[in-house]
């Protein structure tokens, strides 16, 4: 059966029929989803529940997986990170839930990751390489709340003002692992932890390789820019962020459990909405790294 792409909104974003992600992929299926994503930026699948394993199968036959931003969590103060709840340190577990399956306290540093999730940010932006696509799957979803949003960062560019877009050309913005955390307030991290990931610097505009179409490359990562002072710099990305998040460039996504959904951390940003934390909220999510089969390290899976 053929694949085919509904369109979700009028600039991006769109919903695959007639694949199923659950079997290994033919070549040719997978050069669709490719061609989808260059156009689209987002993908969402339905009815995908699949196991761990098979998840990180399915990423690894579209690009080179990254290994999961537990390294994040893993510096926070003196804890010690618990195993994936998921079983594979390439498969993520962005649910509010501890070993046992029930809600985490509302303090602790896993609800952090949570909250920092609701910030507009592009995955791994903070290290070279970043991402590149991010797959999400829904496992089980809390009774109201919990969306996630997508903004799609060529339609923003293609929108500013051309007296911005030159102000633009040659920035670049520092991106920080832990800058996301620190915004909400949490900041008591040894100087052992803030050098485990030195700042990573990425133009401000960059061209999309698959669409050939400029974007902003920001979001809840970057902290300055290069050349400015902080508060100007800060400021200047505010003022971005403000302009490209505006409703008419964001797709909202509601989930149903075995919605997978993949992004284009390259273009689109993304954030997660509230919830009530009380409740279960549990996602996989696999990540490849943004470089190309040919440039990967000798054994990466
Ligand atoms: C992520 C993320 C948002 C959400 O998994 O990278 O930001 O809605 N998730 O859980
Ligand atoms: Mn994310």
């Amino acid at each position: 059966m053929g694949i085919s792409c509904v369109p979700l909104h009028p600039l991006f974003a769109a919903e695959v029929r007639g694949v199923d992600l659950r079997e290994p992929l033919p070549p040719s299926t997978v050069a669709a989803i490719h061609e989808g994503m260059n156009r689209y930026g987002i993908l969402v699948f339905h009815d995908q529940a699949m196991e761990p394993l098979r998840q990180r199968e399915m990423t690894r036959q579209l690009g080179v997986l990254e290994l999961g931003f537990g390294r994040v969590v893993a510096v926070h103060r003196d804890d010690a990170r618990p195993p994936p709840r998921t079983g594979y340190a390439e498969v993520a577990d962005i649910s509010n839930l501890d070993a046992q399956g029930a809600p985490v306290e509302r303090a602790s540093r896993k609800t952090l990751g949570n909250l920092a999730n609701q910030l507009w940010h592009s995955d791994s932006s903070f290290q070279k390489p970043s991402a590149r696509y991010s797959l999400l799957l829904a496992v089980q979803l809390p009774s109201w709340g919990g969306d996630t949003e997508f903004c799609d960062m060529r339609a923003a560019y293609d929108a500013l003002d051309p007296v911005l877009k030159a102000e633009l050309e040659g920035l670049e913005a520092e991106h920080y692992a832990l800058h996301s955390r620190i915004l909400l307030g949490d900041d008591e991290y040894s100087e052992a932890a803030h050098s485990i990931f030195p700042p990573v610097t990425w133009p401000i505009v960059r061209t999309h390789p698959g669409s050939h179409r400029k974007l902003l490359f920001i979001g809840a990562h970057a902290r300055r820019v290069l050349g400015m002072t902080v508060p100007e710099g800060r400021l200047l990305l505010m003022d971005l962020l403000e302009h490209a998040t505006q409703p008419r460039f964001v797709h909202r996504h509601t989930w149903r459990p075995g919605d997978l959904v993949i992004w284009d951390n390259r273009c689109i940003l993304h954030r997660g909405r509230r919830w009530d934390m009380s409740e279960p909220r549990e996602l996989r999510r696999t990540t490849t790294a943004d470089i190309d089969e040919a440039a990967a390290p000798a054994g990466a899976s």
